[in-house]
């Protein structure tokens, strides 16, 4: 996973500099030719002119293509040099990556989520995290809320060590999370992002995946739980259907069901989820929204809430600005308070009642 994670990062910075070399190796590449032509053009010219032999022309004609040959095939090893110095760095920063290690011993008293001061940058050292201290109580929702940027992502991410805090800690249980190995930690999360990943493999399969030893009749009751029985028996070869690279054929709200349906299978203490954006038609909508309240029933969640409607139902807000928390506490107090969350929430009813005339 963590391989993974490095990989989205350095993607970005390497592909500027791959096409920065394509576009100077075929601009050289058009100068040579242009060379050759000019060569061509100018040597006819004197040839006309009578200025010029025919033997003499062939020869500064062979002399220029052959020089055009090595020079090209020169250019063509420069680009490959330093598109392989790319890779080489990128393999590098993986090499150099320091693994997350722990105990395998996870006994946490309840699993109640605690941000203490935390702060943490991504590899640029930007500071995107200052100082962030919140509890998630289990049995409870909490929900993140605040402009795109603020830092929702990132905090639900470090709630399940997916990087570790520079400053500070998170907490699940009164453990710190930076002491358990990653992967006895991840036992205890269900994590349903937007970002779903789907094998090129059966529904089946890829419900599955949640717990890798259930039981077909546990991976029904699952996918019924999560709403997602109806279109799955549609499929053509029902649960049995291949959903292909990545589950392309199926819709956004289909592809969130079959990872509500891990989740349930999975059936863990913890719950991450980043709410779905209007990109879901309403009828799906309903579907998920019920799906998940059934899911985090009892559970310790964290949401990163972009409906009102999530947000009116938690028992905790936090509102997150510019990396630091701006707001906290019930919806009903932090209406009362009239700041940022207020704000949003008036911005939302109003962005509802618009009708086009
Ligand atoms: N992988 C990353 N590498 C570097 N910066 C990142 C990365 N992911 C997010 N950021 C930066 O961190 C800040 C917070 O982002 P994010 O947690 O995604 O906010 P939100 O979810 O509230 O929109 C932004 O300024 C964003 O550009
Ligand atoms: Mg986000």
């Amino acid at each position: 996973m963590t391989f993974f994670k490095k990989i989205d990062t350095l993607e970005k910075s390497s592909i500027g500099s791959e096409l920065g070399t394509a576009v100077f190796v075929v601009s050289a590449q058009m100068l040579l030719k242009f060379g050759i032509a000019t060569v061509a053009l100018m040597g006819s010219i004197l040839l006309i002119k009578g200025e010029l032999s025919v033997m003499q022309f062939f020869c500064f004609l062979l002399v220029a293509s052959r020089l055009y040959e090595p020079m090209s095939g020169t250019l063509i090893n420069l680009a490959a040099l330093n598109a392989m110095q790319v890779n080489v760095d990128r393999m590098n920063k993986i090499v150099d990556f320091k693994e997350q290690s722990g105990s395998d011993e996870f006994t946490p008293n309840g699993y109640d989520i605690t941000f203490e001061n935390a702060g943490f940058s991504y590899e640029d050292g930007k500071t995107v995290l200052e100082n962030v201290s919140f509890t998630a109580k289990q049995g409870e929702v909490t929900a993140l809320v605040g402009l795109s940027g603020g830092g929702k992502t990132t905090v639900s991410r470090l709630a399940a060590r997916f990087w570790d805090t520079d400053k500070g800690s998170v907490k699940v249980g009164g453990i710190d999370i930076k002491n358990v190995d990653p992967e006895k930690l991840l036992s205890v999360y269900s994590i349903v992002f937007q970002d779903v990943t789907l094998f090129n493999n059966t529904v089946m399969e890829n419900i599955r995946v949640g717990k890798k030893d259930a039981s077909d009749e546990e991976v029904l009751k699952a996918a019924k739980l999560a709403n997602c029985d109806e279109f799955i028996k549609e499929l053509p070869n029902g649960y049995d259907t291949v959903i292909g690279e990545n589950g392309s054929e199926l819709s956004g709200g289909e592809r969130q069901r079959i990872s509500i349906a891990r989740a349930f299978l999975k059936n863990a203490p913890i719950i991450l989820l980043d709410e779905a954006t209007a990109s879901l038609d309403v009828e799906n909508e309903t579907k998920v929204q019920s799906a998940i309240s059934r899911l985090i029933k009892d559970k310790t969640v964290m949401v990163i809430a972009h409906r009102m409607r999530t947000v009116a139902g938690a028992n905790k807000v936090v509102v997150l600005s510019d990396g630091c928390v701006a707001e906290q506490g019930t919806p009903d107090e932090l209406l009362k308070k009239n700041g940022i969350f207020a704000h949003m929430v008036k911005l939302q009813t109003e962005g509802q009642n618009w009708s086009i005339a």
